[in-house]
């Protein structure tokens, strides 16, 4: 059925969204190495978070990366709220690494939400494009949007997948991130029947944060997934392992997987902190060279079926 309130806005042709009805399933860490592998290869990148809080996996405001734009702050998902009230363009932080700028989300992602409410009632589905709309207005300047998924909240799953051309669903092994698939499908239809976005199409889904070598759960999960995607949706086959510590440090400096790998070899060692040369926080773990390549894997894996998808 589709409505009159909703207008045809075509999203960016490589707009990826990575999100999932289930927190802490990995959505940001997977949109951020995402964002960050396609602007090292030299594609003019943006990275959108539609995140109640702001996981700073870029080092912005820790390192004090990038180029905030004049004016009011954009910090703390209070430029992506200010590009949908006002229906203007969003203002991204530039160059928080080359090629790659990033609006970041935080506290006021949540009134983005109230103010969706708010508004449907006198302008119905049309609500739901606001960010599609915003992200219109500077698309042109980016070979690539990464857009980070949106919080357990079907209104902002909605604005969100409204501004994406291809959906990303990472899950984890237990039932409730089963269940939050459930949820982003309901989503995923809602947004294409009613033509919030109707060339939104289903990327793939994939297993994160699992151990690698639990295969026999893995298939079972990949039947689960199947059965709620259809048997034809695409299940990739990356794992990436579950590494507490390499993933934990990374955020907490601002760094992907990859850059704090390259800190390895001239870390200090377990044996400094013993002799009281360094602290154990220091110490860039071996672990973090099997997960930065596991990352690598999965964004490869993603961008060939991406290539794929558009041949
Ligand atoms: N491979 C990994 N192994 C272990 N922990 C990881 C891994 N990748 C990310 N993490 C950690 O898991 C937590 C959740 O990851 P992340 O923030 O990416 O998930 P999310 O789905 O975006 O969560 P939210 O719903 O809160 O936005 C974070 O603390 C992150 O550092
Ligand atoms: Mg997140």
């Amino acid at each position: 059925m589709l409505n009159t309130d909703v207008q045809d806005i075509e999203p960016h042709e490589n707009a990826e969204i990575v999100v999932t009805g289930k927190g802490g399933v990995g959505k940001s860490t997977v949109a951020a190495h995402l964002a960050g592998r396609s602007a090292a290869e030299g594609v003019p990148t943006l990275l959108v978070c539609i995140t109640g809080q702001e996981d700073d996996d870029f080092g912005i405001t820790k390192n004090g990366r990038g180029e905030h734009p004049e004016g009011e702050s954009v910090l703390d998902g209070e430029g992506l709220y200010r590009a949908v009230h006002d229906r203007g363009p969003l203002r991204p932080i530039r160059g928080v690494r080359p090629n790659l700028d990033v609006v970041p989300g935080g506290n006021a992602v949540g009134r983005v939400q109230q103010l969706l409410t708010l508004r449907q009632m006198e302008e119905g589905l049309g609500v739901y494009q606001s960010l599609a709309y915003s992200l219109s207005l500077i698309g042109h300047r980016y070979g690539r949007i990464i857009l980070d998924g949106a919080p357990e909240n079907d209104a902002l799953e909605q604005l969100a997948l409204g501004a994406a051309r291809r959906l990303w669903i990472p899950t984890r092994s237990d039932e409730s991130s089963i269940l939050g698939i459930k949820r982003i499908a309901k989503n995923f239809h809602i947004v294409r029947k009613r033509g919030i976005n109707s060339r939104l199409e289903l990327g793939g889904a994939f297993l994160y944060g699992s151990n690698p070598s639990a295969t026999s759960i893995h298939a079972m999960v990949r039947e689960e997934v199947l059965e709620i995607l259809g048997p034809n949706a695409r299940m990739l086959s990356t794992v990436v392992g579950y590494r507490e510590k390499p993933a934990m440090l990374a955020r907490k400096r601002g760094l992907l997987f990859g850059e704090l790998a390259e800190l390895l070899p001239t870390s200090p060692k377990s044996y400094d902190v013993a002799a009281g040369r360094a602290k154990d926080s220091d110490v860039i773990p071996e672990a973090s060279v099997k997960l930065a390549g596991d990352m690598m894997a999965l964004t490869t894996e993603i961008f060939e079926a991406i290539t794929k998808a558009q041949d």
